[in-house]
């Protein structure tokens, strides 16, 4: 489903990533992990399409990423962060609706700030991340957790093939986090799932494989299982 190779990353004459390769198939669900500054976000948001400075290939369902329009690429890829990027003005419906804008006309958009289009499609979504009930507050009366969920309900509504999602849990305390994790994978089980994360331990728990990044290259590519605690000493130089 995503094929990535000799992916080079120049800034500033600083190489960010360097000759990254390797296949992701359809529903597959990947753990990045690595030290601060190795180039995860970097990866990600050039997957995503936010970043198109770079050499080498991506293809996903076999057509380079750089050729699909970005209504296109919403179908593809949708991605999760720790900024979340809600708008805490507008109430929770609103920013679930917002998953499907870039499906939507300017006047459909404009149209649904007064009266929800397609309401009872956000309702699920709001539903399945249990927050059925907060539809109608204002974003920012929510808690950090709540503001999580009502993100992953926006990524409901858009419902990509492809969830990105870097260090998703990053500021939540550590119940919560491990539920937004579990939420997160059992809302996206038909997706395909790639997730930065910081936590080896969540990172080993609930992934099939983990890919490591150190100094812009992919450290090491295994199955959970057979990740050491050598591999992450040696990954994090403990
Ligand atoms: N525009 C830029 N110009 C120069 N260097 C940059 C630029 N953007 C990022 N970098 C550098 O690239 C490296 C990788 O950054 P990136 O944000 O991808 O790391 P990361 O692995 O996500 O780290 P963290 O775990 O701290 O989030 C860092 O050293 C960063 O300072
Ligand atoms: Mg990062």
């Amino acid at each position: 489903m995503i094929d990535i190779s000799k992916l080079t990353c120049i800034k500033n004459n600083t190489t960010i990533l360097k000759d990254i390769h390797f296949s992701v198939h359809s529903k597959e669900r990947i753990a990045i992990i690595g030290p601060s500054g190795a180039g995860k976000t970097t990866l990600m948001t050039i997957l995503s399409k936010q970043e198109e400075d770079y050499t080498g290939s991506i293809l996903v369902n076999n057509k380079d990423i750089k050729t699909y329009d970005h209504r296109e690429l919403s179908h593809l890829v949708g991605s999760i962060s720790q900024e979340m990027n809600l708008i805490d003005n507008l109430k929770v419906i609103h920013n679930v609706l917002a998953g499907k804008l870039k499906d939507w006309s300017f006047i459909k958009s404009v149209y649904s700030l007064f009266i929800p289009q397609e309401k009872q499609a956000a309702l699920q979504a709001l539903s399945s991340v249990h927050l059925e009930g907060h539809y109608d507050k204002k974003t920012s009366d929510l808690s950090g957790g709540e503001k999580q969920r009502v993100a992953i309900a926006r990524l409901l509504m858009q419902n990509p093939l492809i969830v990105l999602a870097d260090e998703p849990i990053a500021s939540l305390d550590p119940s919560l986090a491990r539920n937004s994790i579990e939420l997160l994978l059992s809302t996206t089980q038909d997706k395909t799932l790639i997730m930065v994360l910081h936590h080896v331990d969540y990172a080993l728990e609930y992934f099939d494989r983990i890919i490591a990044i150190k100094n812009g290259e992919v450290y090491f590519d295994k199955k959970a299982i057979q990740v050491s605690q050598e591999d992450l000493g040696a990954l994090y130089e403990l």
